[in-house]
């Protein structure tokens, strides 16, 4: 019998059956009939998931059940199997158990948590006292507009006089710091006041924790989608709280993000490939549908169409992998990582990413704004940031998957990738004085299999900044290589984790490092980290941005300096023996980063003024410098975010590189472990 909700990530053929009546049954007495169930099919090569969406689709949903009968595992939604969730049974500490109820209706849709209070009913949940006080409310409990007004009037100065409590973020929707006040009693330290703002930036789904916020500026206007969960945004507090031993957030974040990764998205009637996470989400209450009287909590995902631009999220399911990954390593938990849904949601990232295409390039192919730099800044094609998150993930993935049949393709596909995708960042976006100068004395228009300058780069593309800026020691990877383009921005992000991963060699990364150093006036100044260097200015900012307020010379993604590249940056130097660097710059940072009340980012070439339109408290940079602050205190803990380069890559890769035209020209049969 399926009684609780762990059966339901292992169900197998036989029960597979009894559900599918159980569906049918409820179907019959009027219950809403979970319109997604993804399973695999054994004959699929990479484990593709199988789609039923809306009662609608019932013949396609008969046809899945006869075939379950030799079907081993099944998806489906968390908690399907309960009509509802009562709020009594939450517990903060525990793995939720609740009820997600995809929704049909695209004005309704996302994982929905039943209230089955009725309206007007008196309601304690441990997570909405507040100094003794219940919170009286006939909507779900944790409501910020509730607590808001329950805090100014129980906290603040009645007086009408403004204090510093007003400029202090509140919780995010109702539930404190854990010990139950706005500020813990050591705020003296930069440190304590991060926490007590990460804390307070948290965000309860049904009463269980499931990230945070974006930014919890109380004074900002505007809030536009920074009140929402950003996938990336959460990656420096999963890790953050990880490192301080706080695993439940993390674990529900997982396995509900990966909920909505399943879900309808569809913009224009367009729908993205089914792997993609997104970008947000938000916790919504609504009235129940058909009954007013009651209210449900919904999670909203956002996979790019309701964001400024429509750009697709594409780091998101990366990031993922990563933060599953340093779940698992972090705790020693690798029963998340072993569950078939989360082995399913593994698979279908990976299958997204490793479709064939049109694309002649191991690098991932994206368009303009698809990662941290979310805005139009001609960084679409095959950008570093995605390039290196990519190959984190496949590295992360390879680890986590679990052996079992018709995952063979699966796998031989993603370590093909591997070496080649290692083998084109290290050998085509490498640049240093030598490379340089090589490209400064490259022939053109070179037709044949040994072509030295394959990709037909013009010597007149080196940009005259770049001739003086470069260093004698050191170099970096370019931002993005397509044909006849070279994209010589210095982005800081696909640097960092370039290292962090080991897509870029050992001499290569000290080679980044050393860069940062000989550069340290410009990408760090007052405030690390420039985002990119260097800023796009006049007609190529018209042309680039698209006349980009926002984006202007030196500012926000246009050169602007971000205060949570600092974890990346700790991760980093800490991986490389050089956390010195690190510790230079947070240092830098504590000078004025809670003065300045934790600003989203910096302007002006020296990073001198808060950015124009930064949020202020802003989550991830509060947290990127929470964990660049545990990282150095305790260094061991950054292995649960880096990743070595195995022996089969390495030779795989000096195979390749011995084959390359570049350094032999002529073509040469290399024995390669793996088929490129
Ligand atoms: C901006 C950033 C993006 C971030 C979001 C929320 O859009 O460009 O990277 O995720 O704000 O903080």
């Amino acid at each position: 019998m399926l009684t609780t909700p762990a059966n339901i990530h292992t169900v197998c053929s036989e029960t597979f059956k009894e559900y599918s009546s159980w569906l049918l049954r409820v179907r019959v007495f009027g219950h809403r009939v979970p319109n997604r169930l993804l399973y695999h099919l054994p004959s699929s090569s990479y484990g593709h998931p199988c789609l039923i969406s809306s009662s609608s689709h019932l013949p396609e949903y008969n046809r899945v059940i006869k075939m379950a009968a030799s079907e081993t595992v099944l998806r489906l939604p968390l908690g399907s199997l309960f009509s509802s969730c009562h709020l009594p049974s939450f517990s903060l500490n525990s793995t939720p158990l609740l009820s997600f109820k995809p929704s049909s209706s695209r004005k309704r849709r996302g994982l929905r948590c039943t209230n089955t209070l009725a309206r007007g009913d008196t309601f304690q949940s441990p997570d909405c006292v507040f100094k003794g006080k219940k919170l009286q409310s006939t909507r779900c409990r944790c409501q910020r507009n509730d607590v808001e007004e329950d805090i100014r009037s129980n906290l603040l100065p009645s007086d009408g006089l403004k204090s510093d409590l007003d400029e202090m973020p509140l919780p995010v929707n109702g539930n404190l710091s854990s010990n139950g006040s706005t500020q813990s009693a050591g705020t003296n330290s930069i440190e304590d006041e991060a926490w007590d703002l990460l804390r307070q930036s948290i965000v309860y789904y049904c009463g269980s924790p499931i990230g945070t916020i974006a930014a919890n500026d109380p004074n900002s206007t505007s809030v536009l989608n920074y009140d929402q969960v950003f996938i990336r945004d959460f990656i420096p507090s999963g890790i953050a709280f990880l490192l301080k031993g706080e695993y439940d957030i993390v674990r529900n974040f997982i396995l509900y993000t990966l909920q909505l990764q399943s879900w309808e998205k569809t913009m224009d009637c367009h729908s993205p490939g089914q792997g993609l996470m997104p970008a947000s989400f938000k916790v919504k209450t609504v009235p129940l549908d058909g009954d007013d009287s009651m209210t449900e909590e919904v999670l909203d995902p956002d996979f790019g169409e309701a964001a400024i631009g429509r750009v697709a999220p594409v780091d998101s399911g990366l990031w993922w992998i990563i933060l599953l990954r340093a779940y698992g390593k972090c705790t020693g938990d690798v029963s998340v990582q072993e569950r078939v849904d989360v082995q399913t949601g593994i698979k279908m990232i990976l299958k997204l990413c490793l479709a064939d295409g049109f694309d002649m390039f191991p690098t991932l192919l994206v368009t303009d704004g698809s990662c941290m730099i979310d805005r139009r800044m001609g960084i679409h094609g095959h950008p570093l940031e995605i390039q290196a998150l990519f190959y984190s993930a496949l590295v992360c993935a390879r680890e986590m998957l679990t052996p079992e049949d018709g995952s063979d393709d699966l796998i031989r596909a993603l370590n093909n990738r591997l070496v080649a995708l290692s083998f084109h960042i290290r050998e085509y976006y490498w640049l240093d004085m030598k490379k340089i100068n090589e490209i400064y004395r490259y022939q053109t228009e070179e037709y044949s299999y040994d072509a030295v300058n394959k990709f037909n780069i013009y010597p007149d593309q080196i940009p005259s900044w770049l001739v003086d800026f470069m260093p004698n020691r050191g170099g970096y990877l370019i931002g993005n290589l397509q044909p006849a383009h070279m994209d010589f921005r210095f982005f800081s992000l696909g640097n960092l984790w370039s290292i962090v991963s080991s897509l870029a060699t050992n001499d290569q990364s000290h080679a980044i490092l050393d860069f940062v150093e000989a550069k340290w006036a410009e990408l760090v100044a007052d405030m690390p980290f420039k985002i990119c260097y260097p800023a796009m200015e006049g007609e190529e900012w018209r042309i680039i941005t698209g006349s980009d307020p926002k984006n202007t010379p030196w500012s926000y993604h246009n050169g602007g300096s971000w205060p949570t590249l600092l974890w990346q940056l700790t991760v980093a130097s800490i991986k490389m023996g050089r956390p010195e660097i690190a510790e230079k710059a947070v240092e830098l940072a504590e000078r004025r980063i809670a003065i300045d009340k934790w600003p989203e980012y910096y302007d002006t070439k020296r990073a001198r003024f808060i950015g124009k339109q930064a949020r202020l408290y802003q989550t991830w940079s509060i947290a990127g410098y929470l964990v660049a602050k545990l990282l150095l205190a305790n260094p061991s803990a950054a292995k649960f975010l880096t990743s070595e380069e195995d022996s089969d890559l390495r030779n795989a890769f000096s195979c390749m590189i011995s084959a390359n035209p570049r350094r032999t020209r002529g073509r040469k049969k290399t024995q390669q472990p793996f088929i490129v």
